[in-house]
């Protein structure tokens, strides 16, 4: 076997936040750095009140399996746009026996789809939504910047776009006026991981995000965050 296989894909499991969870081919193999979003979501979620947690792009599940780990909050989904994936973060589920509904969607394209829709503005109104993803962010093809191992994990888990690599984070935050407009939620904040080399792009699109929210009555701030190297890499961003 090449020796730069990764070895979590052959013993089926990785360490991350103080738990084992299973993973294979069909998943990223999560990253320590994506502990430091788990950390922030659940320092947040100890202040606020959250009925509502969405992960969007699951992976394995390890995000919302970690918080609910600490944090109890009512309602979960976790969706992905692969349906291995989903599978693999269930069997993590299953393990944790947490009230979590998976569903397959292209990024929250399933809250948006009118034959869903009446169950889902019953539960989502007036809730206050906590939305914590870790998108695919790298260049497509973007290999020279990746580690060898890196080319044994899925691609629909690594990129992100042709030109910058943020472009399903801009499709994801397109939707979020829709979202707000199907649902009427309550506050929504956004946690996310990002490129380290992204902060600009990423300013730029809130930016613009922050003229639709205001053009709908709704406010829009958003900040950036370090991982624990001090590195910046994350998303604030919250819309009351
Ligand atoms: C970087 S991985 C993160 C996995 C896991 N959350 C973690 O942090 O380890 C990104 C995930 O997003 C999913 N994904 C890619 N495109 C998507 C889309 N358009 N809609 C929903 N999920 C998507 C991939 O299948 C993959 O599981």
């Amino acid at each position: 076997m090449d020796s730069h296989y990764p070895p979590e894909y052959t013993r089926w499991w990785v360490e991350f936040f103080y738990q084992k969870f299973q993973v294979n081919e069909h998943v990223l193999i999560p990253r320590f750095e994506t502990e430091d979003l788990v950390r922030e979501a659940i320092k947040i979620a100890r202040d606020i009140v959250f009925d509502t947690l969405i992960d969007v792009g699951t992976g394995s599940g390890i995000i919302p399996l970690s918080i609910l780990s600490v944090v109890d909050i009512p309602q979960v989904f976790a969706v992905d746009l692969s349906s291995e994936a989903l599978k693999v973060a269930e069997g993590n589920n299953r393990n944790q026996g947490k009230e979590i509904t998976f569903l397959e969607s292209d990024l929250l394209g399933v809250f948006l789809n009118e034959s869903v829709e009446t169950r889902l503005i019953v539960s989502l109104q007036n809730k206050n939504i906590l939305i914590v993803t870790n998108l695919p962010y790298i260049r497509n093809g973007d290999w020279d910047n990746m580690s060898k191992d890196t080319r044994y994990e899925p691609g629909i888990a690594l990129f992100g776009g042709t030109e910058t690599g943020f472009e399903l984070y801009e499709k994801l935050f397109i939707q979020i006026p829709v979202f707000f407009e199907k649902h009427q939620p309550g506050e929504l904040l956004i946690l996310a991981e990002m490129g380290e080399d992204q902060e600009e792009t990423a300013t730029r699109t809130l930016e613009s995000l922050a003229l639709i929210v205001a053009g709908n009555k709704r406010k829009l701030d958003f900040s950036f965050f370090a991982d624990c190297f001090g590195i910046r890499r994350f998303m604030k961003i919250e819309i009351i």
